[in-house]
Order: structure tokens, then sequence, then C-alpha cells
């Protein structure tokens, strides 16, 4: 009932059952809500008003973030140094808008009943002829609604094998030579989107988009999934152990002695496999659905 405002209602029920792992668009559904509320206007009037919090706008040039001292005046945005940045060609972000704008909040918090995923939206805003962020790839699903003006993805495949969390982040196995590599090859994919399209990225695929075609200025809404996964549910797992109260007996500290540790991570091992094996599973899938539906963006990893 809330991804479908986002892919319409078949994709939505597709994807509930195999989250997508392949890059597709579609258009945005013509009774979709998002189209009415979330508009390029509505997301210009924060910074034109200047009512951004200062902390969530970005503002980038050539793929580098400028100091916030560039564009904010007594921790406000200033409009008239957006206004200016934005002439010279520098791309605007502005993160999680579902934290500070009450639309977005329940739509995210919409999808993550729907989806147990939690979920943020943050907006791009690029001038014409030019390219915020360039290659990369992202740890999550991202759902991108172009709003107004167009923009380009080239994407490839992804690189490594499930990036998750901290896990294999673009940004810390990076390898100078694949950007070479992807430019000779050209893209395996590559999505011109218009306003009313949306592209639906799944997590790992290498995206390097730009709105170097565009003869308008780009605004973007990029929708992030933050998958669940089994290491999620071990650790809830593992959680629930605080119930029983041989995990929670000290442990002195001369056990932590390197040559004492050893029999120490094997007596806790064989406490969690019999605490395991005894866990009441019915009663802690009502905890887990909860912790699904409720854990926000912000205190997970
Ligand atoms: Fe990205």
């Amino acid at each position: 009932m809330s991804l479908e405002m986002l892919i319409g209602a078949d994709n939505a029920a597709a994807a509930l059952q195999r989250w997508p792992d392949r890059p597709y668009t579609v258009r945005l559904p013509d009774d979709s809500p998002i189209a009415r509320i979330i508009t390029p206007r509505a997301v210009r009037g924060f910074l034109d008003a200047g009512c951004g919090p200062a902390g969530y706008v970005h503002i980038y040039h050539q793929g580098a973030g400028l100091h916030p001292a560039r564009f904010t005046v007594d921790d406000r945005v200033s409009p008239a140094s957006v206004q200016l940045l934005l002439d010279q060609g520098c791309t605007i972000q502005l993160r999680e808008m579902d934290r500070w704008w009450p639309p977005l909040a329940a739509i995210c918090t919409a999808i993550q009943t729907e989806t147990c995923c939690p979920t943020y939206a943050t907006s791009f805003i690029t001038p014409p002829g030019t390219q915020g962020l360039d290659y990369h790839w992202d740890q999550n699903l991202g759902i991108i609604v172009q709003l107004d003006g167009t923009k380009t993805w080239e994407l490839w495949k992804p690189r490594v094998d499930s990036p998750h969390r901290d896990h294999a982040m673009s940004t810390q196995t990076w390898d100078g030579e694949w950007v070479k590599q992807w430019r000779e090859q050209g893209p395996e994919m590559e999505f011109e989107l218009q306003p009313g399209d949306v592209l639906v990225l799944p997590r790992g695929w290498v995206h390097n988009p730009h709105s170097r075609r565009s003869t308008q200025t780009s605004v973007h809404m990029t929708f992030v999934l933050k998958e669940r996964s089994p290491v999620w549910v071990a650790e809830r797992l593992v959680a629930s152990a605080v119930n029983d109260s041989r995990f929670r007996a000290v442990i002195p500290p001369a056990d932590f002695a390197p040559e004492r540790l050893p029999a120490v991570i094997d007596s806790v091992r064989s406490l969690i496999s019999d605490y395991l094996a005894t866990l009441d599973v019915d009663q802690l899938a009502k905890a887990l659905r909860y912790a699904g539906e409720t854990e926000s963006s912000h205190n997970i990893m």
C-alpha cells in the first residue's frame, strides 16, 4: 500500500516477493500522491525561503562537498548563496527530508510498515549541463523519482557481492582503474529520466548520474530502503538472550587475558547454542516484526 505509490501495484507486489536485483524504470502511477505533494516547487521552496535545516543541506561542486560557510549565515541556509552556487553549476543535496517534511515522513513510515525496511528520502537539484556525484555504488535499494528536468543514469553491474551496511562500501574498496574501464566499455544500462519517471536501482549497481545533456535544472527525490538481512535477524536473536540470566553474569577481568579468552568464547558459544535451541520462535516473531516496522534508519548501522 505504499511502495505502489512509487512503482505501481504490480511492481510493488512483485518486489515484496522477490527483491529487485536488476535496475528498471517505470512511470510514477497517475494516481500517486507523490506527484501531487512532492513537487519540484515544494523542494525548491525550502531553499528559496531559507527553511531547509542547515545540517541537512549539502552542496557539491565537481564531486567535492563545499564547506557550509559558503552557503549558511547564522546556521541558516542563505537563499542568495544557494542561487549563486546553482548558477555556478553546483549540485544541492537536501538530505533525509523525511526528518523535516511531514508528508515525506508519512510516506517513508508507510514504506517501512509495509516492507520492514527503514526508509529515508533525499533530494538532489542539479543545474543543466553539470554533474554532482559521479561513479559509486550504494549499500541499499534506491527508488529515484525524477521531479523536474532530466537526468541520465549510466549503470554497470555490481563489483562486489551484496554490499551491506559498512561492508564493501564503494569508498572503502575503490580501485582507480575501474572508472577507466567503465568509460572504455560504456555503460551496461543507461536511462534518461524524464519528469514522472522512476528508476529502481538495486544496491551495488555502479552509477554515474549526470545532467550534462539536460537543458533545464534537474530535481529528483531518492527513496532509500535499508534492507533487512539475516545478520539483522541474527543480531536480534542474540540480543534477546539478555532475558536469560546466564547471559547477564559477570565475566571477571582476568578472563580477558589472551590465554583465557578462547575458553570464554567457547563457553559463550555453547550458551548461545543452548539458548537458541529452546527459543520460542513464535514469541520472538512478534517482537521481530515490531522491530522491523519501527526501528528507524538511525539506530542501525
Ligand atoms: Fe548513489
